[in-house]
């Protein structure tokens, strides 16, 4: 088990204040957006009252539960629950559905953080593998587990599985299975709408990413009423504070400040994806905010990312199977996107 900086090393892919000294850095390792969020949250602080500090926050996020519940089609806030980043509603799912030593079943690749919060919770995660085209294989639907964590689109391929698979998952698996939509508003289509037809399924998403607003760490979780109760019990009883409360709802409101935004990284993303294509890379299509790029030429991948890093320009490079070939670059701007793909020629071409 790992602590301290080893764990944010393995989780974030860099610990904050190592980055290189003096050098302008890229940061294009935690998939954050480039773009700054609503201008709303800009009013909003510039309208701050401390005395909204002076008072708990209410404690089931109502009027934010609202405006989420209409955007993702449900009728009523009783089928949403908002937590503290996705990560903590990740944690919550375990403490309120899954026992210590019961099975917890998880494409491989996934969400690194998964195995982490199993290991803390006791649970086995059973990992089950991608295809080469990081598809679900037969054995994933037979596979039996308490809980399937299922990441759509996939972190940190890029790739989304067919809304089809998704559905033939949440008919056939026995137990609760939770997709993990972090990247969506990069993606095609969602399944949004699942909890309505599948009473086991959990739809989470965050705001770190299409928002922009990794560093208010909002979440969402969307299931019917009775497994929100459950959540409702077990949850802290202020999981959210007032100002993230208030960002979030203002952020939700100006939903088209976000899509703008994430159409800006798609359009990049596309474009830095052939060019990287053009090098040589093998670019699985993406339907996120980053590109997983695969590399099997010289010097390795693991020297490319390591020469970034002297450039001041951080990518996500993973010491583990099937991935030690390839950088997971996030989608930046234009500009910061073109020092990065001229660093590579640089050494690649
Ligand atoms: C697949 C996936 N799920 C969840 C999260 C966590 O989101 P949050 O920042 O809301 O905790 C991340 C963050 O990188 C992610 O990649």
């Amino acid at each position: 088990m790992k602590y301290g900086r080893d764990l944010l090393k393995d989780v974030q892919g860099y610990v904050p204040g190592e980055q290189p000294q003096g050098q302008r850095v890229i940061k294009l390792n935690t998939n954050e957006n480039p773009y700054p969020p609503s201008p709303r949250v800009k009013e909003l602080f510039d309208k701050f009252d401390l005395d909204w500090l002076r008072k708990y926050p209410d404690p089931v996020s109502s009027q934010f539960r609202e405006i989420c519940a209409a955007r993702y089609g449900y009728d009523s806030p009783d089928w949403v629950l908002i937590g503290n980043g996705m990560d903590e509603l990740l944690a919550l799912v375990l403490r309120t559905f899954v026992d210590p030593g019961d099975d917890v079943l998880a494409t491989y690749p996934t969400y690194s953080l998964y195995e982490i919060l199993c290991q803390l919770h006791g649970c086995p995660l059973k990992y089950v593998d991608l295809d080469e085209d990081f598809q679900l294989t037969e054995e994933f639907y037979t596979t039996p587990a308490r809980l399937c964590l299922l990441t759509r689109p996939n972190a940190p391929s890029g790739v989304a599985v067919p809304r089809e698979a998704v559905e033939r998952l949440c008919t056939e698996f026995d137990g609760i299975v939770v997709i993990d939509e972090a990247y969506v508003d990069f993606a095609d289509d969602s399944c949004i709408d699942f909890p309505k037809r599948f009473d086991n399924v959990i739809v989470m998403r965050t705001f770190s990413k299409s928002f922009s607003l990794a560093g208010m760490r909002i979440g969402t979780a969307v299931a019917n009423p009775d497994i929100m109760a459950e959540f409702m019990k077990t949850k802290d009883s202020y999981n959210m504070d007032a100002i993230s409360q208030l960002v979030g709802l203002v952020a939700m409101d100006d939903y088209a400040h976000m899509e703008m935004n994430a159409g800006y990284v798609c359009v990049t993303r596309e474009r830095v994806r052939q060019e990287l294509i053009a090098l040589g890379f093998d670019v699985p299509d993406s339907q996120t905010n980053f590109v997983l790029a695969r590399w099997n030429g010289s010097p390795s991948a693991k020297e490319l990312f390591e020469r970034l890093g002297e450039q001041g320009i951080l990518v996500r490079y993973f010491n583990a199977r099937r991935l030690e070939n390839a950088l997971r670059i996030t989608i930046g701007t234009d500009e910061e996107c073109d020092t990065l793909l001229a660093a590579l020629r640089g050494m690649v071409g």
